[in-house]
């Protein structure tokens, strides 16, 4: 296989620095502290919905479908009893990472989501942790590919395949009893865990690139090389103004949105590619990247928090994005910083994990809310739905929806 022998485009200091938290064109509704919580029993953070190569949100005969990292709400384990006999809702939501699972949601109106239950069985999956992915419609027999990462030990992109069955009552999932390994970080264009102990390696996100046909997947990298040694040298800094030049610890912070592509329409033997957006000296993570095909201009979405960004440079957490006219790049940062929707300075933590579907709906998990004094609520449920609308290399919050709206936008009628 021979591609594009592209130069990844560097998301710079300078760049960062143009992030403005208070723009309310790129600022998240405040989500109300009285929000609903879809279930008592289980928390559910990252969501994927279901959807097809080409980026359409389906419905199966009807059904919407959508899939969760959940973890289960532990309002009885002792670990998270605290001294004064209360549940701590707080470190049980925080502890979620180590074991979440996958489980999905069916429902006749894009929201009012009822519970399916786990995808794979406990024991199907290799690792500790099932973590972030994307479930992809294959065709009207109902057969579905739900690439996710396998996370420790180690952090493997992989593949379960198996069939959605509906009835006039549910949603059922079967098989999904095979886990594929695709590859792991490659310690040359990728960092490993042997180059840094707290490498970001995850959350694959497949596609067919529009204009070539072919099957590619981008997901979240850190740039190789051992933690420490990677430099913040001009390219990286931009064009700062006087007294941005000191750029501290930056060197720690090495984000990257790779790229592989696939042999064939199968998926099966994947060939990892250089990033296609690297934030080395800028941001240590760039979660869940996705794509938005829209007006000839292919719009490359990432998460990302305020957290992981470097020495003397800050922004929200919430969605960033880049926009081309080809996919190998160059990528122009959204809104010049990159930002597209953050979270309110007031409630830093209201939501996370951002996806922007083809029609302009972003859905999210609501985090944490200030309620009184310095007191919060956990979340652990969807978010009210936003659509922003894309224009160039602008975007704009227009309007907010109901929690959890992520109506399909095709329906597919199962041929069994
Ligand atoms: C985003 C994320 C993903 C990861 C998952 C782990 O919220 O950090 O990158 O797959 O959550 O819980």
């Amino acid at each position: 296989m021979k591609h594009a022998n592209h130069t990844p485009t560097r998301w710079t200091r300078a760049d960062a620095l143009k992030v403005n938290e208070n723009d309310p064109t790129t600022t998240q509704p405040l989500v109300s502290p009285d929000f609903p919580v879809m279930s008592d029993t289980v928390f559910i953070w990252d969501t994927m919905p279901l959807r097809e190569l080409d980026g359409t949100v389906v419905s199966v005969d009807g059904w919407s479908v959508i899939f969760t990292l959940t973890a289960d709400r532990r309002p009885h384990d002792p670990q998270f009893i605290n001294a004064d006999g209360r549940y701590d809702i707080k470190r049980d939501w925080e502890d979620r990472h180590g074991h979440a699972r996958i489980c999905y949601w069916y429902s006749r109106t894009g929201k009012d989501w009822i519970f399916g239950g786990r995808v794979m069985a406990e024991g199907v999956s290799p690792t500790t942790r099932e973590w972030a992915g994307t479930p992809i419609l294959l065709n009207n027999n109902g057969d579905i590919d739900l690439y996710y990462t396998c996370v420790t030990p180690g952090a493997t992109i992989a593949k379960v395949r198996g069939q959605v069955v509906t009835s006039d009552t549910g949603v059922e999932l079967q098989g999904f009893t095979q886990v594929k390994s695709l590859f792991d970080a490659d310690g040359t264009y990728y960092q490993t865990e042997a180059q840094n102990a707290t490498w970001n390696f995850r959350d694959p996100s497949p596609f067919i690139d529009p204009v070539d046909g072919k099957l590619y997947m981008v997901f979240e990298g850190n740039v190789a090389g051992e933690r420490g040694t990677h430099e913040v040298g001009p390219n990286e800094i931009g064009l700062v103004p006087p007294g941005h030049e000191d750029v501290g610890g930056a060197r720690y912070q090495v984000g990257c949105i790779g790229i592989a592509v696939a042999k064939d329409l199968n998926g099966d033997e994947w060939e990892i590619l250089p990033p296609l957006v690297t934030a080395v000296g800028v941001n240590d993570q760039t979660e869940r990247p996705h794509y938005v095909f829209q007006d000839n201009k292919y719009y490359l979405f990432t998460i990302s928090h305020k957290f992981t960004y470097a020495d003397g440079v800050t922004g929200p957490d919430g969605v960033y994005g880049f926009v081309s006219d080809h996919l190998f790049g160059p990528y122009t940062l959204m809104n010049a910083s990159g930002l597209v929707l953050g979270n309110p300075p007031s409630q830093p933590f209201q939501t996370y994990s951002h996806c922007v579907m083809p029609n302009g709906l972003v859905t999210s998990f609501i985090d944490s809310v200030p309620t009184t004094g310095d007191d919060y609520r956990i979340g652990g449920t969807e978010a009210p739905t936003v659509r922003i609308v894309l224009k160039g290399a602008r975007s704009f919050v227009q309007e907010a929806y109901d929690y959890g709206y992520i109506p399909a936008m095709r329906d597919v009628v199962l041929s069994q």
